[in-house]
């Protein structure tokens, strides 16, 4: 097979080698960043003398070409191409002919992969980034609509202290928000153009590597030729970057199947979202949801993948490498499934009020007897030994604490009065919480006004 680099050998790859070797099958997704990238080089090429205005305008015509052909679904890959990079330069010597060979002047595959998966990472953020945020209007729109439902709010997975179901769900809004802008910052840092790093030295031919960065929309080039072939740190932090929101989708989904379950029954799944059992004619399943949970492993495991593949290279381009690309894309497919079921689940959930609120129970209502003691001066230390007594006489008489007799509250404490019973409500526990980030409705209300901001809507 014809190799790019096989002037100094004298016989041919073993087989199962070539195919070990090769990337391919994985890295034809870089196909059009990667001739984006030699077009830009083919420019600063020409500024740099080397070569003539019409050798440039032949290749850029000729690279064109060959993105039309993957544009169109035409691009047929040989035998013999080892990786995306071989492959565009193979083709476009087809058409040009042995012009072609100037193209890869001062240039090496290492700070061409870098850039072409730098330039892959920013396409990319732009696009996550929207479908981050059609998953987090998802949620303004529901808890925008629920505004009034009350329901158990947990610690532990015990009840605590009641809540607003809205003031739950934008819990997961902030942490999509903080995604999105993890996601700016990191797509800024990436923005970084590695070419005309060469292998790992540099580039001896004068290209102008500011006007390269520029033309392919970069900040600005890499500072350290080194550091710019060696380093996967943009591929790293688009992976935790995804093992993060991962997390967080998780999280909300294992919420979901628990309330979707005939024992809580907070919410109901529509039908699109839901699976049936083979067996159990009754069964409406979760998948959706159980998918999204399990699919953070995955997540987690990109990133775990390649800081491990990393950890202990030498200095600076190394074929361990090539490992980067499996994982980034899988990242990014995941999670464009992941925030589209997720946005879809939730702008199809039906809430379930009543069984929010039949779940409220009197005990939810403990802390709020104990800040009744404390208005009346005792301490809340003290106060919360005191409820603790009620809570136990409560747990002997059967009974909760809006059913207890005054005078076993009295017996507890003199500062009892009739009017505990009035403290003793729901609507009036979340009402009393209305500090900013509270769960009381002006606060949850000026909590959307801030999500809505920051969606820019
Ligand atoms: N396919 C290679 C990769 O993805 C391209 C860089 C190859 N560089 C080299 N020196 N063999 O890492």
């Amino acid at each position: 097979m014809a190799k790019m680099w096989g002037g100094r050998f004298e016989g041919e790859m073993d087989e199962r080698m070539w195919r070990f070797n090769a990337s391919v099958d994985v890295d034809r997704r870089l196909a059009l960043v990667d001739v984006q990238g030699s077009v830009a080089y083919a420019r600063a090429l020409g500024r740099a003398g080397v070569l003539t205005e019409e050798e440039v305008e032949e290749i850029v015509a000729g690279l064109e070409a060959v993105a039309k052909e993957f544009r169109a679904g035409t691009f047929t890959y040989q035998p013999s191409d080892e990786d995306i990079h071989t492959a565009v330069e193979r083709r476009l010597g087809e058409m040009i002919g042995p012009l072609a060979g100037k193209l890869h002047t001062g240039r090496s595959r290492n700070d061409q992969v870098a850039t072409d998966v730098r330039l892959y990472i920013l396409e990319e953020a732009a696009a996550m980034g929207r479908a981050l945020r059609e998953a987090q209007e998802a949620i303004v729109a529901v808890a925008a609509a629920h505004l009034d439902v009350l329901m158990p709010g947990y610690t532990h997975l015990q009840p605590a202290q009641p809540v607003r179901f809205s003031h739950w769900l934008l819990s997961f809004f902030w942490m999509l928000q903080r995604d999105r802008e993890r996601l700016r910052d990191l797509a800024e840092r990436a923005a970084q153009c590695p070419l005309g790093a060469g292998a790992l030295a540099g580039n001896a031919y004068g290209v102008d590597r500011e006007a390269l960065a520029e033309e392919l929309g970069f900040r600005g080039p890499t500072e350290n030729s080194m550091d710019a072939v060696s380093d996967r740190d943009a591929v790293l932090e688009m992976l935790s970057w995804g093992a993060i929101l991962g997390t967080h989708l998780s999280r909300l989904a294992e919420d979901l199947i628990l309330w979707s379950s005939a024992e809580f029954g907070f919410v109901r799944l529509d039908e699109r979202y839901t699976t049936g059992s083979s067996i159990m004619p009754q069964k409406r399943n979760p998948d959706s949801l159980e998918l999204v949970r399990g699919k953070a492993g995955r997540l987690v495991g990109n990133l775990t993948r390649l800081l491990v593949t990393t950890k202990g290279l030498p200095s600076t381009y190394d074929k361990d490498l090539q490992e980067d690309k499996e994982p980034l894309f899988d990242t990014l497919d995941t999670l464009d499934d992941l925030l589209a079921i997720v946005a879809g689940v939730i702008e199809t959930i039906e809430v379930r009020p009543e069984r929010m609120r039949a779940a409220l129970d009197d005990a939810m209502l403990a802390t709020d007897l104990a800040d009744y003691m404390v208005k009346r001066g005792i301490p809340f230390r003290e106060a919360h030994g005191l409820v603790g007594q009620v809570v136990r006489a409560c747990e002997e008489a059967g009974v909760g604490l809006r059913a207890l007799p005054l005078e076993r509250y009295r017996a507890i404490s003199p500062v009892f009065d009739e009017d505990l019973y009035s403290a003793l409500d729901f609507e009036a526990s979340v009402e009393a919480r209305d500090v900013t980030g509270g769960p009381a409705r002006t606060a949850v209300e000026a909590q959307l006004e801030k999500a809505r901001a920051a969606l820019g809507t």
